[in-house]
């Protein structure tokens, strides 16, 4: 079994993920299917989400998939329902759907802007809000993908930033008013991770791989791997009294006065 946790701690458990069909998304949903969850993978493309289905499936996992769009709510609820009544209650919801393109204020429509705004913020409260009646009361885990924008503003990502701050809002509001139901609600924030598509838009070129890499205080990314056992222990009982937070999972690199030089770095890239 991958990651550093050996025994098989989401056994029986059912996992509702959305952009579980590559990425970050995939790579939680993978650690869930090895830990024993059933998972389902949802998403906009449905080959992908095809793919990523026989992959867990050959590695001995239990996975189905949804193919949909988190701006819209019906389709998510439906998908919810079809989870419920084939798989059981659920009880690990993660909301990984994003989108992204680097684009100054001026640069950025106002439909731009909506689109990034609809797939995260608007994505993760719709995820969220349908899950509600199909959730393990009490037991049940939320997940939220955030990002160091929540937090920093990041040139060319006004969008983003918006969006994030929001969901992590969002998150501790759903924590506060489901904790009496024993659901939990968290949020997770990944640093500069490898392989992933977020990098390959901040640090295109080995030259601005290695920007990063020298600017993060662990003086390398993270890897999917370490977000989705980071991911699995938030969904475990051993994380039963944590509610409401917002964990790093970023190298140090929030530690960072002015934040990364990938912003920069990027931000060069882009004008070039
Ligand atoms: N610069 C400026 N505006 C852009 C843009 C860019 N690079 N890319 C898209 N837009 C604008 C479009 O012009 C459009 O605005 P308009 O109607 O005023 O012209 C608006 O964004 C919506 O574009 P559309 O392509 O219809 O949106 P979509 O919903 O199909 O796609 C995105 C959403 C734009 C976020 C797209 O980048 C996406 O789907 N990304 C998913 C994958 C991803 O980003 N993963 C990384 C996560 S970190």
């Amino acid at each position: 079994m991958a990651g550093v946790f050996r025994d098989r701690l989401l056994e029986g458990k059912t996992a509702f993920v959305t952009g579980g069909g590559s990425g970050i998304g995939l790579a939680i949903a993978r650690r869930f299917a090895e830990h024993g969850a059933k998972v389902i993978l949802a998403g906009r493309r449905k080959e992908i989400l095809d793919n990523a289905r026989t992959e867990i499936e050959a590695a001995g996992g239990v996975a189905g998939t949804a193919a949909l769009d988190v701006r819209d709510y019906a389709a998510l609820e439906g998908a919810l329902k079809r989870t419920h009544d084939e798989f059981g209650v659920i009880d690990i919801v993660l909301a990984a759907a994003a989108g992204n393109f680097p684009a100054p204020v001026l640069g950025m429509s106002a439909n731009g802007f909506k689109a990034v705004i609809d797939i995260d913020l608007l994505g993760t409260f719709n995820t969220m809000r349908a899950a509600h009646q199909f959730l393990r009361k009490p037991g049940a885990s939320l997940l939220a993908v955030s990002a160091a924008h929540a937090t920093s503003p990041v040139p060319f990502q006004a969008h983003v930033c918006a969006a994030k701050a929001g969901i992590e809002i969002l998150m501790k509001t759903i924590a506060l008013e489901w904790a009496p139901e024993g659901i939990r609600a968290n949020c997770i924030t990944p640093g500069p991770t490898a392989d992933t598509e977020g990098m390959r838009r901040l640090a295109p070129t080995p030259e601005l791989e290695e920007e990063v890499k020298s600017t993060a205080p662990l003086r390398r990314f993270g890897t999917k791997d370490e977000l989705a056992d980071l991911a699995l222990y938030l969904c475990t009982d051993a994380a039963a009294y944590i509610t409401g937070a917002t964990y790093l999972c970023d190298g140090g690199t929030s530690l960072l006065k002015g934040g990364l030089r990938a912003g920069e770095a990027r931000n060069r890239h882009t004008k070039n």
